[in-house]
């Protein structure tokens, strides 16, 4: 295979090979144990990395901010508000001339379906630098490889035929983007394990995204199934992952979004549905997460629960995707 990433784009795990998605994470891995020994990883010395947040985080921020120091590099933060965007910097003026000032450019834009993916393709393709979405409409990349990562480790690394359930769940907070859920049933099946999504009718995914996960599914000879039933899509799964997002293919508006996501505040990860699950079933969440509305406290907090250990793979990851690339 090819390993010459230098300056390619991370917009979604669609755009690379499944190869070379298991190759940056044995450079994930290679970097924890680094980490974990206390060996200095110094492989991006004075590269800049400008982080564009067009919505908050916790996670992705501060895993992306700490992984280019840690690199030997740095990261600018940068939003809405700190750039001028508002005041007429198009895609054209943000990848030229932040390509002429730095490394690599990183962007979140994730609130409205069919905005934050067209944005940063328009900024890649001005840019001669990678640019790395940090989570669009679409897709939550870095998110993903964390994800696998996780599960790798979990199931010492044997993930082939697993069966892995990305199941909506209720949330009052607000409409979460579907950028996860598409994310994994996309992805999912390209590691070799069965996907089963589990949705309110509500609550479908954008075809795209479907028929990426359909035929991601037959190349790899395992199954990808769609549920409107949320116990039965539990029996035998042996990783769960239950979240909301808004039902952006019902409805644009987030207030009716959210409206029509409360007939659904029964679809709740909580011990009776975790017991219908596999006896070494693990739970995932990206987080944030609305606790008693998504996913108990019971579960979340209890010993089937890996949602820590996948929000520390973000940082080992991001570092993968950022020494590959930059
Ligand atoms: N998982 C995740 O993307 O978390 P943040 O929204 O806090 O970055």
């Amino acid at each position: 295979m090819n390993t010459k990433m230098k300056g390619r784009d991370f917009l979604s795990t669609n755009d690379w090979t499944t190869e070379e998605l298991e190759m940056l994470l044995d450079v994930a891995f290679d970097l924890k144990k680094q980490k974990a020994l206390g060996i200095p990883h110094h492989l991006l010395d004075d590269k800049t990395l400008f982080m564009l947040f067009r919505d908050k985080s916790t996670r992705t921020r501060n895993s992306t901010e700490a992984a280019m120091t840690q690199l030997g590099g740095h990261a600018h933060y940068l939003t809405e508000e700190a750039v001028q965007i508002s005041h007429g910097d198009t895609e054209k003026e943000m990848g030229i001339i932040l390509s002429r000032y730095g490394h690599g450019i990183a962007i979140r834009d994730d609130i409205y379906l069919g905005v934050g993916h067209n944005y940063m393709t328009n900024v890649a393709k001005y840019a001669d630098i990678p640019v790395i979405s940090l989570e669009s409409d679409f897709d939550h990349p870095c998110q993903m490889m964390a994800d696998v990562m996780t599960v790798k480790e979990k199931f010492h690394n044997e993930i082939r035929g697993r069966k892995f359930v990305m199941s909506w769940a209720y949330a009052p907070s607000y409409a979460k983007p579907m950028a996860v859920a598409q994310g994994t049933v996309m992805m999912m099946p390209r590691f070799g394990m069965d996907v089963t999504l589990a949705i309110p009718p509500e609550f479908a995914l954008q075809p795209e995204a479907m028929e990426i996960a359909q035929k991601n599914a037959e190349e790899a000879g395992v199954k990808f199934e769609v549920t409107n039933d949320m116990d039965t899509a539990m029996e035998g799964a042996d990783i769960i992952e239950a979240k909301s997002w808004g039902c952006f293919m019902t409805t644009r508006d987030l207030k009716e979004s959210q409206e029509i996501a409360k007939k659904h505040s029964d679809w709740i990860l909580d011990e009776r549905r975790l017991n219908l699950a596999k006896k070494n079933a693990i739970y995932m969440h990206p987080l944030p997460a609305d606790r008693n509305f998504e996913v108990t406290d019971a579960v979340i907090d209890g010993p089937h629960s890996v949602v820590y250990d996948e929000a520390e793979n973000r940082l080992h990851t991001v570092k993968a995707i950022l020494a590959l690339t930059m």
